[in-house]
């Protein structure tokens, strides 16, 4: 099979690209990424000269070279690319909308225009917004959305949907919880406060810190759209969760035991704007339909995230003393 993965230099996409040309030795992958401040080739130095794979930088709103990749003999599509942290999506929301539902636009006018045979619209759980602290949200949960990152997504989800039902592409969408693993941009949770605590610098709690999210491993993820890949049926949405329900502060507990560093470190800070307070998932239907189910325990998962973030300083030390400090600055003020 013949992949084109967007956005295979960010965090997921380079996780699953690792993950099929370990597990598939059939596949062969175009991986198409702008290379925003997220994205980073290093995360691909294992399989660069692999002759399986291609790296094309290139933009998914940018019609010509989606055009062209696409027109390559390309017989599916995994669209990872996207603008993907929230608190970015607060602060300027317009790189959020250009890529995450014009980008998909272009992707999916290009796949039916070459009759492409699957296309995988990774989505998100944040779809569908906040849950009370009861219940699990199912493919059929209502949409409401709370940031512009997740609007944006939303946007995409029902628009790669809508290619099924107008133009018959046979378009799959899945909606994951939140991952952790190797390779994370450290300005999301984990691996913020992994190499934070390792720095001894603070870890910045927005509110009180009660908020809860469900955590999969980017390995069962990429095992799941694997799955979806192979088995998945057209116009369907799959719901992909860890069944591991934390509370940012146990997370916060959990690193800083990990690496043996005192709760002094803890710091609270401001809440994040319309902050959803719950998420968790139902995944039966994926369970049930497609025999997929998470294969790994969180504290052993986790320990070997803390552990790659404490062995990988290089990779980290390198963007926390480049562009993102920067931002980091900016939003954090004079956290530390
Ligand atoms: P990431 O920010 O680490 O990586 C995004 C990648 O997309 C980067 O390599 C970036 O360079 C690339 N990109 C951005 N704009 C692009 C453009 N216009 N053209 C081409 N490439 C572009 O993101 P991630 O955490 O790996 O998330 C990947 C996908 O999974 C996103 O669609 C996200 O919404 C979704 N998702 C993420 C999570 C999570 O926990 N991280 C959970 C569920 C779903
Ligand atoms: P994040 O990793 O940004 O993922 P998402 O907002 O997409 O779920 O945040 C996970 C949770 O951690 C979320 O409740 C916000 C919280 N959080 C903090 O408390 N402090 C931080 O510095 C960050 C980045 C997140």
């Amino acid at each position: 099979m013949k992949l084109l993965v967007t956005g295979g230099a960010g965090f997921i996409g380079s996780n699953f690209i690792l993950y099929l040309l370990q597990k598939d030795a059939d596949v062969t992958i175009v991986n198409l990424d702008v290379l925003t401040y997220a994205g980073n080739l290093e995360n691909l130095t294992a399989v660069e000269s692999d002759p399986r794979y291609t790296f094309v930088k290139g933009d998914i709103a940018d019609a010509e070279i989606v055009g062209r990749v696409m027109g390559g003999g390309i017989q599916a599509v995994v669209n990872f690319a996207a603008e993907s942290h929230v608190d970015r999506s607060i602060m300027d929301p317009d790189a959020f909308i250009r890529t995450n539902i014009l980008g998909a636009n272009v992707l999916l006018t290009a796949a039916r225009d070459h009759k492409v045979e699957r296309f995988i619209q990774i989505s998100t759980d944040e779809v569908y917004g906040s849950l009370g602290p009861t219940g699990l949200f199912t493919e059929d949960s209502p949409l409401d959305p709370t940031s512009p990152y997740s609007a944006s997504k939303t946007a995409a989800d029902l628009l790669a949907l809508a290619y099924h039902k107008t133009f018959g592409l046979p378009v799959m969408v899945t909606r994951c919880s939140n991952n952790y693993g190797p390779y994370q941009f450290p300005e999301k949770l984990i691996p913020l406060f992994v190499t934070n605590a390792i720095q001894d610098k603070g870890l910045p709690i927005y509110g009180d810190g009660k908020n809860i999210r469900d955590w999969i491993y980017v390995q069962d993820h990429s095992r799941a759209i694997e799955t979806v890949l192979k088995k998945g049926k057209p116009g369907e949405v799959y719901n992909v969760g860890g069944s591991n329900e934390r509370t940012n502060i146990e997370i916060t507990d959990y690193i800083l035991k990990e690496l043996g560093k005192p709760d002094s470190l803890k710091r609270y800070v401001t809440d994040r704007p319309g902050h959803d307070r719950r998420y968790a998932i139902d995944s039966t239907k994926i369970k049930r339909e497609l025999g997929w189910a998470p294969a790994f325990s969180f504290e052993q998962a986790m320990a070997e995230t803390v552990a790659w973030y404490a062995n990988n300083r290089p990779w980290w030390e390198a963007i926390k003393s480049g562009r993102y400090q920067d931002y980091y600055l900016k939003h954090y003020g004079k956290l530390e």
